[in-house]
Parts: structure tokens; sequence; C-alpha cells
């Protein structure tokens, strides 16, 4: 089976634990939106590939970080889609959660997410609890009020921010957890990975900013040009487009440049070229509204 077969299977078995016959069945239909189908599933599969390019790493320990990480990580969007955050009314290319079934179960989905992601990694079959503790450490810093998910969030609720600040709690955070607890699934030595985290996690969030103004919708499978309309920190409103993607060109060697010396390394660079392309595509890759690299740059 297919590494993206497997991580979409253990997501299915670890949600059906989320629910039994005598819980509420709509709270649980909008668990099930907010994960499936999913998008590109970029940070468990991070997780995975490098805990899997060690020989004896735990692999019930990263397939649990996996699957807690992009848990994690659904609920944020669907939080973030919520009218009072950045009013969606799509992802995916489907209606985002509060519009398939109301705001209620959107923040009530997002939250048991939050939970039962914990509950899943604590309650992971290892031998190995030191690595457990250190992953759990990692996940729960990398989403809380210091500088995770949650804080990066409420730089929107500030007068005062910084864009760096911002992207890097908002979005990088996560991508460092979802890199360094690969790495320690394996007992391997964490801060090798921390910078490239950090700088994938920022560039991910400059492509996501260039796309939010060139991008068409149905190409994104979310609304676009938000960032303008809700007045939000974004690269492309700080640098300009083709700064923007000049930055966003410039990062991704650096990330490239950041991958530690592992027997993976070479796949992982390939890897990153092509989600970089994905991201922003040069001339004529996908059907991208206005999109031409060349002319911006
Ligand atoms: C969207 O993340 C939010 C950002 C941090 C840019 P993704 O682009 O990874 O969303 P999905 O999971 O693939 O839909
Ligand atoms: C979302 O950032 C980051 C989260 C923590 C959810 P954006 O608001 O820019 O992401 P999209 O464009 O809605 O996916
Ligand atoms: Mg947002
Ligand atoms: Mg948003």
């Amino acid at each position: 089976m297919k590494p993206e077969s497997i991580l979409e299977l253990h997501l299915k078995n670890a949600l059906s634990k989320c629910s039994s016959p005598g819980s509420p069945k709509r709270l649980h239909m909008a668990m099930h939106h907010a994960v499936f189908p999913g998008g590109a599933r970029i940070r468990p599969r991070l997780c995975l590939a490098i805990a899997d390019s060690f020989d004896n790493y735990d692999k019930n320990l990263a397939i649990a970080a996996a699957v807690a990480i992009e848990f994690l990580h659904c609920a944020s969007l669907v939080h973030d889609d919520l009218p009072c955050f950045d009013d969606a009314n799509m992802r995916r290319g489907r209606p985002s959660v509060h519009k398939e079934f109301d705001e209620r179960l959107a923040i009530l989905a997002g939250d048991a997410l939050i939970v039962e992601a914990f509950r899943h990694l604590n309650n992971c079959q290892t031998r190995h609890f030191a690595r457990l503790r250190l992953v759990l450490n990692l996940v729960t810093r990398s989403v809380g009020s210091v500088s995770g998910i949650i804080a990066g969030q409420a730089w929107e609720c500030e007068k005062r921010a910084s864009l760096e600040q911002y992207q890097r709690e908002k979005t990088g955070a996560l991508f460092e957890a979802a890199v360094m607890s690969g790495a320690a699934s394996a007992g391997s030595e964490i801060e090798n990975w921390r910078l490239f985290g950090e700088k994938l996690g920022e560039a991910y969030q400059v492509a996501d900013d260039i796309r939010d103004v060139i991008a068409h919708p149905s190409d994104v499978g979310k609304p676009t040009g938000r960032d303008e309309v809700l007045g939000r920190m974004s690269s492309a409103r700080e640098l300009g487009l083709s700064g923007a993607v000049a930055y966003f060109d410039n990062l991704i060697d650096e990330v490239v440049a950041s991958v530690p010396k592992f027997n993976n390394d070479a796949k992982l660079t390939k890897l990153i070229r092509n989600e970089a392309i994905r991201l922003v595509p040069k001339k004529g890759r996908i059907k991208v509204q206005k999109i031409d690299r060349k002319a911006f740059s």
C-alpha cells in the first residue's frame, strides 16, 4: 500500500474512535467533513518521511504524531474559516464546516479534533515513553498560546504585530513540530531539524499569501483576495507581489540548504522543489489566474 493510503487509513481509524453509537451524530459528521477529503496532507507526510528515513524509528509513535498533527491542522482551518476569523465559505473545494453544518458545530468540531489529537497521541502504543513525551511537548507547543497557532491567530487581534512572528506562529510552528516529531520518533537529534521546519513553514505561508492574490478560488478550493479585504498582514501586501515571489524563491533555496544530512536528503529535497512548483507554479504548470512568475520577478 502507498504511504498516502496508509496515512488515510490511520486518519480514518483514529476518527472512528472519536464517536460512539451514543454520541452526537452531527458533531461526528462535522469532524469528518473537516478531515476528509484532505488537502495536501503536507505536515503528516513530512513527519512520516523523516521518521521513515531512520532505521529503527518507532512506527506507532510516528503515525500517531502524524495523525495528531493533521487533526490539529484541520481544526485550525475549521476555526480559521469561521465568520469571526476569515469568514471563508469554502475549503478544499467544498463548503467550509460552518457552512455545511453551522457555527456551533464548527466550533465544537474544531475543539473536538484538538482534544482527540492529544488523546490519540497519548494513547499511542509505544515503549519509548521519553520519545512520546518529547513529541507531546513539541506538538503541544506548536499549537499553543506562547508561540503556536493560537498565538499566531491572536496577533490578528492586536494593534501591532510583526509579519514574521505572525507567520512563524500561525504556520511555521506546526511544520517545525511535524519534522521534529519525525526525528523524535526515531530517538534522533531533533535540533538538527528546527531550522528546516521553520523555513519550510515560512515558505508555505508566503506561498499561501501569493496565491491569495493571484489564484482563482476554483484552483485553490478556497476564497481568494481575502487578505486585502480583511486587512490581514501578508507577504504580498508587505513586499508587493513581485517582492513576495522573489522572497519565496529565496526561501525555497534556504529550505533546501537547511535539509540536514541524512540518508533520504535527496528525496526530501526533490519533494520540496516539487511542492514549491505546485504552490507557486512556473508559467503553464497549472491553470492559475494571471500567474506568471517571470512577469512578477
Ligand atoms: C492551509 O494549509 C493553511 C496554511 C497554513 C497556508 P494547507 O495548504 O496545508 O491546507 P490543506 O490541508 O492542504 O487543505
Ligand atoms: C491560516 O492562515 C493559518 C491557520 C493557522 C489556520 P490563512 O488564513 O492565511 O490560511 P487560509 O488561506 O485560510 O488557508
Ligand atoms: Mg487566517
Ligand atoms: Mg484563512
